[in-house]
């Protein structure tokens, strides 16, 4: 298992190459890198004897089909877009260890067919709006998506179709019935498991998140010739709320509050502010406990706006539930943790996943790696050899209970 381990990682810093921009990984929804990484990964499910193809909403799908199997499938899989100057193993690391339970399974001789996805976008960067690849899977893809445009004014639709797909068959990415669970693998992403000097666990549930972004409209004016009092600065008003977000997510317990981008215009020097967009995400286990939170935050931004003569502009662009996660295929998984010699822990999910999608479609379940410094959505994510190969082990005790469940 120590040799898939390395080759899992390898495959990881190879992708990691593939990015929008020399220097540090930037791989946004079906951007030119995506095709790299669909061949590299195409030409492994073939050369493993399975078939392969990328759904009109860009997630490359491989399916393994042994001749010993009544049709029911495990499906494994995790996202391959990343946020801008990532790590090398947020999402990408539970494509290629899905690709390596495979290989375990056939080396088995398993009678258990499995599909691997490759979604095309859990971030949410390019266009705001997370889980477009999962959501298409899951059945539930709003075609008002399709109309979100990028930065550079292309529209979800339009990239679809520059891609080479045809977003009319985005129904056709619905997941096969004959899906019984699915498992994403991922790194924690955060401290919990190093703390405890745990290689692995079970996830019990993910975290609600709010993400919406605000536009304080105040006047642009001259830096030198307006008097303080007669400013209406954007971006004084959204620093002052900035700093009231993090107060109030300091002190609600279990919460987490982030604002993460701040596009100023007219962005000079010399020049008052006029515009500030600003982007706020909001993480919680407990959705009541997080609503509360969003709404103090915007009553606050609102009673900032009133005082200072701001306008206020809200986009709301996510108000995911908090999600739990199937108790029986957790229990499944947590068995092969124990079966393969490691100790059993299971936890909460503070970082958003495609399993908290997939969760409302599919029995689903997500098996966690320690996350070295707790370091993630940064140049310094890693993992530890021998923790992929722990996960490599619970794989082939995994599989062989799966195989029997659905067999
Ligand atoms: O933002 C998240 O929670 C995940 O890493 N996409
Ligand atoms: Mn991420
Ligand atoms: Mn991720």
């Amino acid at each position: 298992m120590r040799d898939r381990a390395l080759r899992a990682i390898a495959e990881c810093k190879r992708i990691a190459a593939m990015s929008e921009e020399p220097g540090r990984i930037v791989r946004r929804f079906l951007t030119p890198p995506m095709r790299q990484v669909h061949a590299l990964l195409r030409g492994r499910m073939e050369a493993m004897g399975m078939s392969a193809e990328v759904d009109a909403a860009g997630n490359l799908r491989g399916l393994w089909q042994p001749r010993n199997t009544g049709g029911k499938r495990l499906v494994l899989g995790s996202h391959i877009d990343t946020v801008p100057d990532a790590g090398a193993f947020d999402g990408v690391l539970g494509v290629a260890l899905a690709l390596e339970w495979v290989e375990v399974a056939q080396e088995l001789g398993l009678p258990l067919s499995i599909e691997v996805i490759a979604f095309s976008e859990e971030e949410g960067v390019r266009f705001g709006v997370p889980f477009l690849g999962s959501r298409a899977v899951a059945g539930h893809f709003d075609s008002a998506l399709l109309l979100l445009k990028d930065a550079e004014g292309i529209s979800v639709e339009d990239a679809i179709r520059d891609f080479g797909l045809d977003p009319s068959r985005i129904g056709e990415a619905a997941l096969h019935p004959d899906a019984a669970g699915f498992v994403e693998i991922h790194i924690e992403q955060g401290p919990v498991l190093e703390a405890e000097d745990l290689r692995i666990a079970t996830v019990s549930a993910i975290a609600g998140q709010t993400r919406l972004s605000l536009a304080f409209k105040g006047h642009a004016n001259h830096a030198g010739t307006t008097p303080m009092r007669l400013r209406r600065d954007a971006l004084a008003a959204a620093a002052e709320w900035i700093t009231a977000v993090e107060s109030l997510a300091e002190r609600s317990d279990g919460m987490v509050a982030t604002v993460g981008k701040v596009r100023v215009e007219p962005n000079a020097g010399n020049v008052v502010p006029g515009f500030v967009q600003v982007s706020l995400d909001v993480r919680h286990s407990d959705d009541a406990a997080r609503a509360a939170g969003v709404e103090e935050m915007l009553a606050r931004a609102a009673g900032i706006a009133e005082r200072r003569g701001i306008g206020l502009d809200r986009r709301d662009q996510l108000d995911q539930l908090a999600v739990p996660m199937d108790e029986r295929l957790t229990a499944l998984l947590g068995s092969a943790i124990e079966a393969a010699g490691f100790p059993l822990k299971t936890m909460a999910s503070g970082a958003g996943h495609d399993a908290m999608v997939m969760a409302g479609k599919v029995p689903t379940a997500m098996l966690f790696l320690r996350s070295p410094g707790g370091i993630s959505h940064h140049p310094a994510e890693t993992v530890l050899e021998e923790d992929v190969e722990a996960a490599l082990h619970v794989g082939r005790e995994f599989l062989r209970r799966m195989a029997s469940d659905v067999g």
